[in-house]
């Protein structure tokens, strides 16, 4: 996004052309800055690590247009469910270009992951009898938990340690991937993901060490060849102005040396390094453009707009910060505000206090940034305030990518039994 005198654009597009043109509240995705995001991490893991692919976690923002852009760019599929590897299907990615790792996983969602024939992760090793009751992945793995995780996030997002409910036991892996061979699978990877939005280059290499100490024992003891060691997601990205981003080039060479070096300590044939982040790649590629309602002088002054905790709950699940700029008014004298959307929760009061142009005033759009992992993604319907649309920048090009929900969603799949409806 750029700033041309007072008005904001989304790559060549004023906002208030997308505003107009889709409604508000309405998620905008820049379809280069994504492609940009996706090279420059390509580049830095390829460049010390040549055998190296992403794996796109979907659940970050799962719009097909979205996805298909990481998928032109090279980049297989993470699915979390079943409904996520038929929307890689949908795009043209299944078997090897993707990647499940569902955890607590139903009988329908195994059989249904088996028959698509995409790589097996599994997340705990009772569901290993499980898995062959119905058949045999061609080629799996085991997402290990290394007893360590981060998060800047907030604690709830810490995915390893003690506290987590994913993945195995350090202890429990060697037993683990021995019951899998012993049972015929010949194709083996590893997998695991600790952290959210690590922005420390070393933390990267640390767990490299954590699960390769892990992984390379069951190597050398069982003879088998990974084809593959998956260190998960977690690439970070400021949501402060003040914070500082990660050095995805550091990362990559530390994380590359350690890889290597523990490759050979452990006399491993060298397995294709994997992750699967998401958010480096879309998290700063999008914002949410609302509109201001009504201001409300009582208690405190407060702007009420149409961007709620339901368009985008990362504020008021996790506390988390997203910055807010007001069109045309940027440069305007600055008060102490608070923000909120329409909802009947006063969670819904998402921003408490924040330096906002004194300016601002009913019918302004305001932009939220870094609104691209885990916004609409976590987007859902209440009070009747119902999702909002998504369009796709590129250049000057805009499109729309996902129509706003309308009275018929909300009211979709309900009924009233006869004896209610008189
Ligand atoms: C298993 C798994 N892989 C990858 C990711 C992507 O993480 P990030 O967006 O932090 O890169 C997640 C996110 O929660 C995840 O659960």
């Amino acid at each position: 996004m750029r700033k041309e005198g007072n008005e904001f654009l989304i790559g060549d597009v004023p906002v208030k052309t997308l505003a107009a043109k889709y409604g508000t509240p309405l998620y905008v995705y820049d379809e280069q800055k994504i492609r940009a995001n996706y090279r420059k991490a390509k580049s830095a893991f390829e460049k010390y690590y040549p055998d190296f692919r992403f794996f796109y976690a979907v659940k970050a923002c799962n719009n097909p247009a979205i996805a298909s852009i990481l998928k032109q760019e090279g980049a297989g599929i993470d699915a979390a469910s079943v409904n996520e590897i038929l929307l890689a299907k949908k795009i043209g990615l299944g078997g090897k270009d993707v990647m499940f790792s569902g955890n607590f996983l139903s009988d329908d969602d195994i059989k249904q992951g088996l028959e698509s024939g995409v790589i097996f992760n599994l997340d705990d090793i009772s569901l290993l009898p499980r898995v062959l009751k119905f058949g045999e992945p061609e080629i799996m793995s085991f997402r290990v938990n290394p007893g360590y995780g981060r998060s800047n996030v907030g604690e709830f997002v810490t995915n390893a340690g003690p506290n987590a409910k994913f993945g195995l036991h350090p202890d429990q892996t060697m037993e683990a991937y021995r019951l899998a061979k012993a049972a015929g699978i010949k194709r083996f990877g590893a997998h695991m993901m600790p952290g959210s939005c690590i922005t420390d280059p070393e933390y990267f290499s640390f767990i490299t060490k954590l699960l390769m100490d892990i992984i390379g024992k069951v190597g050398r003891e069982l003879k088998i060849d990974f084809e593959f060691i998956d260190l998960g997601g977690g690439l970070g990205i400021p949501y402060k102005p003040e914070e500082d981003g990660l050095d995805i080039e550091a990362a990559a060479r530390l994380v590359a040396e350690t890889f290597k070096s523990k490759v050979s300590e452990f006399g491993l044939k060298p397995p294709r390094l994997m992750m699967e982040p998401a958010r480096f790649f879309v998290g700063n590629a999008a914002w949410i453009i609302g509109k201001v309602h009504s201001i409300k002088n009582s208690y405190k002054k407060i702007v009420g707009t149409d961007v709620g905790m339901n368009t985008l709950a990362r504020p008021a699940m996790y506390g988390s910060y997203h910055h807010i700029y007001v069109n045309g008014k940027e440069d305007d004298k600055r008060e102490t505000l608070g923000l909120c959307g329409q909802l009947c929760e006063n969670t819904d009061f998402w921003v408490k206090e924040r330096e906002l142009p004194s300016t601002i005033a009913e019918g302004d759009l305001i932009i939220i940034e870094n609104a691209g992992a885990y916004g609409y993604a976590m987007s859902y319907q209440y009070n009747g305030r119902l999702r909002p649309a998504e369009a796709l920048v590129n250049g000057k090009d805009h499109y729309l990518i996902r129509g706003r929900e309308n009275f018929e969603d909300m009211v979709r799949h309900t009924a009233v039994p006869g004896h209610l409806a008189i």
